[in-house]
């Protein structure tokens, strides 16, 4: 019965109760989709890499030698900066007494302690073989000869397990190096700065000594630019040296004066001169220059017969060691032909921090054009020298 609008409990109301049919829902089968068996290329992204330099048991991160810069050019200083960077940091012991060469590589050993350091002695200076050995008392981890080299050096780099590494300029003399013992060869062309041993390129030279020996062969001469050292790379070469690079550095010895006229130089100021030690040498033109060919530069007074072999004409170390010491006008400025390509004086470690990072932007783009690559280690290595 109705109350309002409230329905009494047990009134007897019935609902009728409401039945739904029973609906089937047809089966629903999603069709199965077959895709075909398309096998997709593996792809790669090829790893870019620097080559990896090896001399006997040293493995610098980067294959960048520092060229060995006489007189007093590149002491400790700069050859410890370029260690601790992960190249080769090279002291020019040429010029030096044997005390001298010995602190210079105690410098460098304290810049870089883990660093892959060597000396630079020219064959032609008369105490070469006293300086070698005190380098090799000292710990030297490599000895580069430059301009020349005698059988023995390759005994007493045996004996104290140096590796060394002459300077050459053409197969004949790297092959003979090999045969006597050498780790490896610095191939230096005639775009090199210093003492050059011959008048042919580097891009010449180095084709022709990869073919002929089966050790490490490092390029040298004309290598300023990330480009030059790919270059260097893709005819064989397993590293490269750079020498005005480096003299234009911040850790250079050279005096800020002289510093500056490489900053200054262009191609046009780069001549020959006839060194006293028989060789032509590769320097910035300049008073010294001009009073040479004009025959105006005197003998030495005080010879103290520190090379070999010497015309004597003038003193070879006294003229470059005015220029080190800043005097531009009567000084020898050694220098590599490409010096104009120096815009800036940089820290040993942003030079080779830049020029590792162009050189492996420039392989990329090498390689996203499919040129050929030459075999290479990783890029991010580590040096070791075990
Ligand atoms: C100022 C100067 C001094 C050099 N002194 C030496 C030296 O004492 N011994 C040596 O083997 N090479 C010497 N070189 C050559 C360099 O070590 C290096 O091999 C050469 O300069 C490479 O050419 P680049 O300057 O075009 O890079 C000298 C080069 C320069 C610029």
């Amino acid at each position: 019965m109705w109350r309002g609008d409230r329905v009494e409990e047990g009134a007897g109301l019935r609902l009728p109760e409401l039945r739904l049919p029973d609906i089937k829902l047809p089966e629903f089968h999603m069709p199965e989709l077959k895709l075909p068996d398309i096998k997709l290329p593996e792809f790669k992204m090829p790893e870019i890499r620097l080559p990896q330099l090896r001399l006997g048991n040293l493995r610098p991160r980067w294959p960048i030698i520092q060229g060995g810069m006489a007189i007093r050019i590149s002491t400790g200083r700069l050859a410890g900066a370029v260690a601790e960077a992960g190249g080769i940091g090279v002291i020019a012991g040429t010029g030096m007494s044997e005390d001298e060469l010995g602190a210079e590589i105690r410098i460098a050993r304290a810049i870089a302690p883990r660093g892959v350091i060597g000396v630079n002695v020219m064959f032609a200076v008369r105490r070469f073989a006293e300086l070698v050995q005190r380098a090799i008392d000292e710990g030297i981890d490599v000895v580069i000869s430059g301009a020349g080299f005698s059988r023995d050096m390759f005994a007493w780099g045996r004996a104290a397990k140096v590796p060394i590494v002459p300077i050459v300029c053409s197969a004949k003399l790297a092959r003979v190096s090999q045969d006597l013992g050498a780790a490896g060869v610095v191939v230096e062309g005639k775009e090199a700065g210093g003492h050059l041993g011959t008048d042919r390129s580097m891009q010449a030279l180095v084709p022709e000594v990869r073919e002929a020996v089966d050790i490490p062969v490092i390029a040298a001469g004309g290598i300023v630019e990330a480009a030059d050292v790919v270059r260097a790379f893709e005819m064989g070469a397993d590293g490269v040296q750079m020498g005005i690079r480096f003299a234009a550095s911040k850790e250079s010895n050279a005096a800020d004066s002289l510093k500056q006229v490489y900053l200054r130089a262009t191609d046009e100021d780069i001549l020959l001169i006839q060194s006293p030690v028989g060789l032509p040498g590769r320097a910035i033109r300049n008073k010294f220059t001009e009073d040479l060919a004009a025959g105006r530069v005197e003998p030495s007074k005080e010879c103290s017969a520190c090379l070999k072999k010497c015309s004597r004409a003038f003193c070879i170390r006294e003229a470059l060691c005015r220029a080190q010491q800043g005097d531009v006008e009567t000084g020898l400025i050694f220098s590599g032909q490409y010096v104009g390509r120096v815009h800036e004086i940089l820290p040993a470690k942003e030079i080779i921090d830049r020029l590792v990072r162009q050189v492996l932007e420039l392989r990329a783009a090498a390689l996203t054009k499919r040129t050929p690559i030459p075999s290479t280690a990783p890029a991010g290595g580590s040096t070791s020298r075990s």
